[in-house]
């Protein structure tokens, strides 16, 4: 006899995939993360994004796919180094293509959601200092100010930065993004730039938009603990992998203030409650030792036995339990704006969507107000450093013929979006 329940959703639940840019589109020559895969060394077999998925051009059946696996909601990025190819450049073919891209969206009954800055720069800013330079929130503000301008009328929802703590950890701590800087005064300067560049992007978006946008950040939070918890240094440690990761934006946004150990606490001007919602990008837990800081990426690990990703990932649905709960003391929305398994084995990625799912439902019926599960990611894509062999579509992507192929995932993620609810029987049937 099951003992499962169905789980139903809140009335007008988005669901749908995540992506970005430059992992699907393909040919974004102009921004750093293209000249770095051509240096050669740095990406994982030698793999470079060229022409990605071919989203640039085959955006329109994507989105039809998707509105026939039933999502209702996709979150993607536009890429600023093809609207701003040149510092104070607009590129209107790029716009107009974005604008078509936002049309096709709704045609197939997508709402958008919009990242502006999802890791990667134009070359011009990168040559000006990229977040190391003081006015990075001033370019990023008047490129969101343009853009919002001319895409307004087609986007309720902006996300102005992806994940900003992995850009100054990953890029300027950690030396595992480019520009591979590993200096912990450059990683809390960009940190600041950062916060900054955030605010300057919501008020620009807000100046430039009529239709009430709903404008947020996009947090990635992992679930730390220490990994020994009878030792005080992997205590302390673990609140500051916490303190930097998790909390920084989250008292930013709320208190107005940079945070120790980026700030002493000093006023932000203008960012207390700049935030309509918080995107959270969930992952897995990660266990903190003493010796965090010197081990470089990552920075942490997983307990001994735990499943695993293909990345070394663990799984831990009961993280996104507790983080969501963790973010109901702050009164913005929340969506969960990724979340993901790298696996060649797609029924373990069925598992873990419903057991995540099954986490957000229990945090939901205990009153936190999520409205949204974008999964990451739609097809299998360019996974950054890691390249091509993590597979994180629901959507296989043949390597050289670029054909999707929807797995059984993404029908049973279509049964679920179709009917607002995961089902007992689904439940039984997957995870016994
Ligand atoms: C997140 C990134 C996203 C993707 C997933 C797997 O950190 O935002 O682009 O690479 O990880």
């Amino acid at each position: 006899m099951s003992t499962y329940t169905d789980l139903h959703f809140p009335k007008g639940f988005l669901w749908g995939c995540a992506t970005a840019a430059h992992q699907v589109e393909g040919n974004n020559t102009n921004n750093n993360w293209w000249q770095w895969e051509q240096e050669g060394g740095h990406i994982k077999g030698g793999d470079v994004s060229g022409i990605a998925c071919d989203h640039y051009n085959r955006f329109d059946s994507d989105f039809a796919l998707a509105q026939e696996l039933g999502h209702n909601a996709h979150r993607l990025s536009v890429e600023w180094s093809r609207i701003e190819p040149e510092e104070g450049r607009w590129d209107m073919k790029e716009v107009d293509h974005y604008r078509q891209v936002m049309e096709s969206l709704h045609r197939h009954g997508l709402t958008p959601m919009v990242t502006l800055h999802h890791f990667t720069n134009p070359l011009w800013f990168e040559r000006r200092g990229g977040w190391l330079n003081p006015q990075a929130p001033e370019l990023l503000a008047r490129y969101a100010g343009f853009i919002a301008r001319e895409l307004g009328d087609l986007v309720p929802f902006w996300l102005t930065i992806n994940e900003p703590m992995m850009v100054a950890i990953a890029g300027y701590l950690m030396g595992v993004h480019p520009p591979q800087h590993k200096d912990m005064n450059e990683a809390m300067l960009v940190a600041r730039h950062l916060l900054l560049a955030h605010v300057r992007m919501y008020q620009a978006i807000k100046e430039a938009t009529t239709h009430g946008p709903q404008v947020g950040i996009v947090l990635s939070m992992s679930y730390f603990q220490p990994k020994d918890p009878d030792s005080p240094g992997d205590r302390a440690m673990c609140e500051l992998a916490d303190a930097v990761e998790n909390q920084y934006f989250l008292t930013g946004l709320s208190e107005g203030v940079f945070p120790p150990p980026v700030g002493q606490g000093e006023e932000a001007t203008d960012a207390k409650g700049t935030w309509d919602l918080i995107g959270l990008n969930y992952y897995h837990r990660l266990l903190i030792s003493e010796d965090f800081l010197a081990r470089g990426a990552p920075y942490g690990e997983p307990p001994p036995g735990a499943e695993l990703s293909s990345m070394g990932w663990e799984v831990y649905p009961e993280g996104i339990y507790q983080i969501i709960k963790r973010l109901t003391q702050y009164s913005p929305p929340i969506y969960i704006t990724e979340n993901g398994f790298p696996t060649d084995d797609d029924s373990a990625r069925c598992r873990y969507v419903l057991r995540h799912l099954w986490q957000m439902h229990r945090a939901i019926s205990e009153g936190a107000d999520v409205r949204g599960y974008m999964h990451w990611s739609f097809t299998d894509n360019f996974e950054w450093a890691e390249g091509w062999e993590p597979r994180l579509g629901m959507i296989a992507m043949e390597p050289g013929t670029l054909d999707r192929r929807p797995l059984p995932s993404a029908y049973l993620f279509r049964d679920i979006a179709r009917a607002n609810a995961v089902t007992a029987a689904q439940l039984q049937q997957y995870l016994g």
